[in-house]
């Protein structure tokens, strides 16, 4: 082959390659992100060995190919920069750097996360990224980072300097040409919906850091049903590549985590406020980001983890989050459409005592022909279809219907 006809072939792959990234980079996220988090339940403790346990556990435990697997570190990893500026890991929990990890992480056919923040420093106090976006997302492209959760402390209030400080950072990140996830975590209070997909975010949080607790009434701390109703009036912004964001899974965390136990004395929430938790994030299309120790996770919370009608309800390809169609006497409904024309119906007791009744599908939810299959998802049971839908819930106990043809 002649010099010129090779330059000619090395351009061309150059030219295709770099188009298959930028698809990736417009792709990413078209169902909402599964994985692990750090925060909850291991705080400052996030280290090398951690990560490597957790990602093993991850594997055979069968969460991977339930479809899990981004493991995001979140704050506290940093102990500063180097001469050059760029991020150096903490030298006694990642003795061997960050790309040590991503290469273990990917060998496990998982994703690596990271974490840093708007501002001078995070919200726990160590290095952020602001002055520096573009070296750190060289540098976390570097190391083979496929996520980061871009945080706000520290940062100021109004939402023009948030929207150029998330922009940024959403460039360098797509600028270094790898498919890096962005979440962004300014808690919903500048209403990310509206400009996080603009400056690059795949997702973005709605609210204040969830807790490990039903209700707290207590404006401090968002408990689930606190979490769950600011998801209303949102929906039409969450969709496939930009999603709404009402933060990480309570699941299995039994009161054991630091700061989401706040408020609720170490307890945690019911069976059956966990098993909520999973199916209305499922309906509303949320992230499914897991925080409890998985090495050593409860049999019940990892069975409802894996739950493949549930799953399959969060990552229908549509991307339609869940809406409500019906709300009475402490009972609620939310219907999510999803691709094939099927829909997914989430019958929710919120009262704190058993509720019985019976629904008329036609008049009452509005749910008539074509369907022809209705499968209660927690029962595990699928019927022909019939004008009426019996339920008996426990306290703050919600059932999951799928109606197809
Ligand atoms: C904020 C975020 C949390 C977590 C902590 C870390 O509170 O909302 O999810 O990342 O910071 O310090």
């Amino acid at each position: 082959m002649k010099l010129s006809q090779k330059i000619a072939t090395s351009l061309f792959i150059i030219t295709i390659s770099s188009a298959h990234a930028q698809d990736q980079i417009s792709q990413l996220c078209a169902t909402p992100p599964m994985g692990w988090n750090s925060w909850n339940f291991f705080e400052q403790r996030v280290s090398d060995k951690l990560l490597r346990e957790i990602s093993e556990a991850m594997v055979a435990n069968g969460m991977k190919n339930a479809g899990y697997e981004y493991i995001i570190i979140d704050d506290h990893w940093t102990q500063g920069r180097d001469k050059k500026n760029r991020l150096v890991a903490d030298s006694i929990r990642f003795p061997n750097g960050i790309k040590a990890v991503a290469d273990y992480v990917h060998s496990k056919g998982l994703k690596l996360g990271i974490y840093s923040d708007a501002a001078q420093f995070t919200c726990g106090g160590v290095t952020g990224s602001l002055g520096f976006e573009e070296l750190d997302a060289k540098t976390f492209a570097e190391w083979g980072i496929d996520y980061l959760k871009y945080d706000y402390c520290n940062a100021p209030e109004d939402v023009t300097t948030a929207f150029t400080r998330y922009k940024k950072m959403g460039d360098a990140l797509k600028s270094t040409g790898r498919p890096i996830v962005y979440s962004i975590c300014e808690w919903g209070q500048r209403k990310p919906w509206l400009w996080a997909k603009a400056a690059g975010g795949n997702l973005w949080r709605t609210t204040w850091d969830l807790r490990d607790v039903w209700q707290s009434n207590n404006k401090e701390l968002t408990g689930i049903m606190e979490v769950f109703d600011q998801q209303e009036g949102i929906a039409q912004y969450a969709g496939p590549c930009g999603w709404n964001d009402p933060d990480m899974l309570m699941v299995g965390l039994y009161g054991k985590g630091a700061s989401s136990n706040a408020g609720n004395g170490g307890k945690g929430c019911s069976e059956e406020e966990y098993k909520s938790n999973f199916a209305l994030w499922c309906m509303l299309a949320s992230p499914l980001i897991v925080n409890s120790d998985l090495r050593n996770i409860a049999t019940q919370s990892l069975q409802l983890l894996t739950n493949k009608d549930l799953i399959a309800i969060n990552q229908d390809k549509l991307g339609k989050q869940a809406i409500t169609i019906y709300k009475k006497d402490s009972l609620q409904v939310l219907k999510k459409e999803l691709s094939n024309g099927n829909i997914a119906l989430c019958i929710l007791n919120r009262s704190s005592t058993t509720k019985t009744g019976t629904f008329n599908t036609g008049k009452d939810l509005n749910v008539f022909k074509p369907y022809t299959m209705v499968k209660a998802i927690f029962q595990n049971k699928t019927q022909k279809i019939k004008t009426r839908i019996t339920y008996t819930l426990r306290a703050h106990e919600c059932e999951v219907y799928r109606f197809s043809n």
